[in-house]
């Protein structure tokens, strides 16, 4: 597990405090996002669907860092949830958004229940340009602040089994780059971390199987790390193994290759 120096901690939170907003903040990816920011002392807007979960996370990171939080229990695939956490931010020094909700589907597009790809289509496309498009008005007006927008190493080719999943997350990798050049003009940091498989609660949701998968602790530092200094980071070796290693490989022959990868994920389901 890296550890976050005491130069990160000052430098996340002079740059990107007083608060971060963070979805997906009680499982995975955002959940360790949210606590390394917890550490460099930021102050969080915990949301995701679980009251529960999210109270019971509130109240330790409060202890822990001795940071204020705000639990906005919301579905992001409900324009009102999208509303309810851009309205429960308005009075709060918000420097910071971790776009980390967001979840995947597989096998055989075909067979897919259109519903369930309409959901996430909308948690992990338009929400995500839902808040992105309202924080980047507060935050032009800001000296410094930064956008975490959670892509994969799915992004970068098509995915058989995976097919819609893929294509949300070619969304973010293209949005995030784009306004990582556009942004650049308001001091406004977009970063895209694109992870290969890490343990949490996405597997199960996405009824894939990840045999090798890395830690959120193995990521997280690595992202805050990358954040301000590049738009995109491959987060851990795993990840860097795999698209390091696809680099050279022309597009095509990539999307043979993921096909492998992910039909030995969704193999019990096929
Ligand atoms: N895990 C991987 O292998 C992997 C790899 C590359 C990229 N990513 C991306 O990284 C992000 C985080 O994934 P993860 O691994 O951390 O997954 P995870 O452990 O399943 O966590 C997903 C988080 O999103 C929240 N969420 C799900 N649906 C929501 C909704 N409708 N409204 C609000 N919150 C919702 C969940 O909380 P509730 O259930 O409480 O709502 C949970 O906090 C995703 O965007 C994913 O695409 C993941």
């Amino acid at each position: 597990m890296a550890k976050i120096s005491n130069a990160e901690k000052q430098r996340l939170s002079a740059d990107y405090g007083a608060w971060a907003v963070v979805t997906g903040a009680t499982s995975g990816i955002g959940l360790e996002l949210a606590e390394r920011l917890a550490e460099a002392g930021l102050d969080l807007v915990l949301n995701a669907r679980r009251k529960e979960a999210l109270a019971q996370l509130s109240v330790r990171l409060q202890s822990k860092y001795g940071i204020k939080t705000l639990v906005v229990a919301a579905d992001l695939s409900e324009s009102t949830g999208v509303a309810q956490l851009i309205e429960a931010t308005r009075d709060l020094d918000v420097g910071l958004l971790v776009a980390s909700a967001g979840f995947g589907t597989s096998g055989y597009f075909i067979k897919s229940d259109l519903p369930a790809e309409i959901n996430m289509l909308r948690v992990n496309c338009e929400a995500v340009l839902h808040l992105v498009h309202h924080f980047s008005q507060v935050f032009k007006k800001r000296n410094r602040s930064g956008i975490i927008l959670m892509s994969s190493i799915v992004a970068f080719q098509g995915v058989p089994y995976s097919a819609h999943y893929s294509a949300t997350k070619a969304y973010i990798q293209s949005l995030a780059e784009a306004l990582a050049y556009e942004l650049k003009a308001y001091n406004i940091d977009v970063l895209a971390p694109s992870p290969g498989p890490v343990e949490g609660g996405f597997a199960q949701r996405a009824n894939m199987n990840m045999s090798a998968a890395m830690k959120p602790s193995d990521i997280g530092v690595p992202i805050l790390n990358a954040l301000g200094r590049q738009s995109s980071v491959v987060p851990g070796a795993l990840s860097k193994l795999l698209v390091y290693s696809l680099r050279t490989v022309p597009r095509w022959a990539k999307v043979r290759i993921m096909t492998l990868v992910m039909r030995g994920m969704t193999a019990h389901q096929l």
